[in-house]
């Protein structure tokens, strides 16, 4: 089980399909940018208010400080092993198979549960517009699924916020579709998008700044940095755990390193260029909301703040006092807008919302449905998830799949779960990531490598313990799926993978196309 994939023949497959280097400096960005920007920002910017009051702007910096070195290791073997599948494959080649397996495994976490996540996301801005714009009562009871706490081992419902979320079905399903008959995003329809988001965030910013009161930022921290004594995932470093989220999908950067002219030079580029427009964006946007109407956390009947997601943040949000908190709109942005005044501006940001949303959960579905074509091609799972549609040519079965699972997990949880979640899997990859940039300079200091990780022994270091410390401060629940998961992952290994292996049989296959897919959806 502590086999490897050699990295040539990896780097075999990758090399019979040479794509053209056209991406430069600019276009690198905006790609990262249309990817990064969703649910985060649009969404958990209540959730990490509840969390850290308006010192939630230093959880943005924070979180997007460990993203940059994450993903400066990340491109190291990103443009050194273009491939699919990403840090399943690079860890299959550096840690062996079982550690490789474990890290695939936990992707599904990152992509899956990150397209729920945003499918619940798009839920809470479609239902704000459907109420506020449309003027229709949508009954509650299918607004939302339930909140869970945990009973011992034995996770409980709490059915006070809804029952399921018929809209995140709806849109999951939608993106699912589209994607079994073959839909990929095209160039055009992506930079209006992100166009689109831009705008509104933009809007926002220049609606909000001239009302920010300085009254608003204080107290600044209310939860401290991390949290009231024995609460989890609380107070600032929580909240940057959480709204890490925010900035997800610049891998997509990482893994275009392939198409890019001179990636040396242009990959950080776009990474850094990327993360910081984001960050400079989620900075504006979170003092513009936190400014214009206060950012306090809502309080259980012991005084403390609650945990947003919660069935006692759900009660507290009842409560006719904080009907207008920031922290307890499913909709933040649009919210904001609306109390300062400005309803037609914070539907139209809904409207934006609603459109460009369902780019990312097609990104992450697509991405799940990748990474479950590799793994599957290596033997660790049933040959038959790969199967192809004869018509549509896309791995139809694995897709739907995917699809089902992403709508079941959307109509059941809240929004601030599933991201915390999918970080906890996103943190274990990044983390495994960090250490195989630095073993792999050991083992093989003589390869090729078109991107290097500056100052790699002290960037690398870093990138590992900040991953280990955002995951340290998640909500014990989040927290505790990452191993439980894991060692469903594990026994499934034993039972299966361990002895279908392609590499255990002695079989190294050489692909002629990476993945017998459609391309990936165009990001530029
Ligand atoms: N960063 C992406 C989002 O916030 C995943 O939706």
């Amino acid at each position: 089980m502590w086999r490897v994939k050699s990295l040539d023949a990896i780097l075999a497959t990758a090399q019979k399909k040479s794509l053209h280097r056209s991406l430069g400096p600019i276009q690198l960005t905006l790609l990262g940018v249309g990817a990064i920007i969703g649910t985060g920002i649009f969404v958990l910017t209540a959730a990490a208010s509840q969390k850290a009051g308006p010192g939630m702007m230093f959880s943005f910096i924070i979180a997007g400080a460990v993203c940059a070195v994450a993903a400066l290791c990340y491109s190291e073997l990103a443009a050194m092993a273009p491939v699919s599948g990403s840090a399943y494959t690079y860890t299959y080649a550096v840690m062996g198979e079982l550690l490789a397996w474990m890290v695939g495994w936990a992707l599904i976490l990152e992509y899956a549960v990150a397209a729920s996540a945003v499918s619940v996301g798009w839920s809470g801005y479609v239902l704000g517009l459907i109420e506020n714009a449309l003027h229709f009562d949508w009954p509650d009871l299918l607004q939302a699924g339930p909140t869970w706490s945990m009973n011992g081992f034995m996770p409980s419902p709490d059915f006070s916020a809804g029952i399921i979320n018929v809209p995140a079905i709806i849109v999951a399903l939608a993106v699912t579709a589209l994607l079994m008959i073959g839909t990929t995003e095209s160039a055009r329809v992506n930079a209006i998008l992100v166009a689109i988001k831009v705008a509104a965030l933009t809007a926002f910013v220049v609606l909000t700044l001239p009302l920010i009161k300085s009254g608003n930022f204080s107290p600044f921290a209310p939860n401290g940095w991390f949290g009231p004594e024995g609460s989890s995932g609380m107070g600032i470093v929580g909240a940057a755990a959480s709204i890490f989220f925010a900035y997800v999908g610049f891998d997509a950067v990482s893994t275009a390193a392939e198409e890019t002219k001179n990636p040396q030079r242009n990959v950080p580029i776009g990474l850094i260029g990327s993360l910081a427009i984001c960050t400079v964006f989620y900075l504006l946007v979170a003092a513009g909301a936190v400014g214009a109407i206060g950012a306090q956390p809502v309080l259980g009947p012991d005084g403390a703040a609650v945990q947003p997601g919660s069935p006692g943040f759900t009660a507290a949000c009842a409560m006719a006092q904080n009907a207008s908190q920031l922290v307890c709109s499913n909709e933040a942005l649009a919210h904001v807008l609306r109390e300062i005044n400005f309803p037609a501006v914070g539907n139209a940001l809904g409207i934006a919302a609603m459109l460009a949303l369902p780019s990312v959960i097609l990104m992450m579905i697509y991405g799940q449905t990748r990474i479950f074509f590799v793994m599957a091609r290596d033997g660790l799972l049933p040959e038959s998830f790969a199967k192809v549609h004869p018509k549509w040519k896309t791995p139809y079965i694995v897709t739907a799949f995917t699809g089902i699972a992403v709508a079941i997990a959307g109509a059941l949880f809240p929004v601030g779960q599933l991201a915390d979640i999918s970080n906890s899997g996103t943190l274990f990859a990044f983390f495994m990531v960090s250490l195989a940039v630095m073993i792999l300079r050991v083992k093989e200091p003589g390869r090729h490598r078109p991107f290097r990780t500056p100052l790699v022994w002290i960037i690398a270091p870093i990138s590992a313990a900040g991953c280990a410390f955002l995951f340290w401060n998640l909500p014990h629940d989040a927290k505790m799926v990452l191993p439980i998961w894991g060692g469903i992952g594990l026994v499934i290994y034993l039972l299966y993978g361990y002895r279908k292996s392609h590499l255990g049989r002695g079989r190294v296959e050489v692909h002629e196309q990476d993945a017998d897919l459609p391309p990936p959806p165009a990001t530029t």
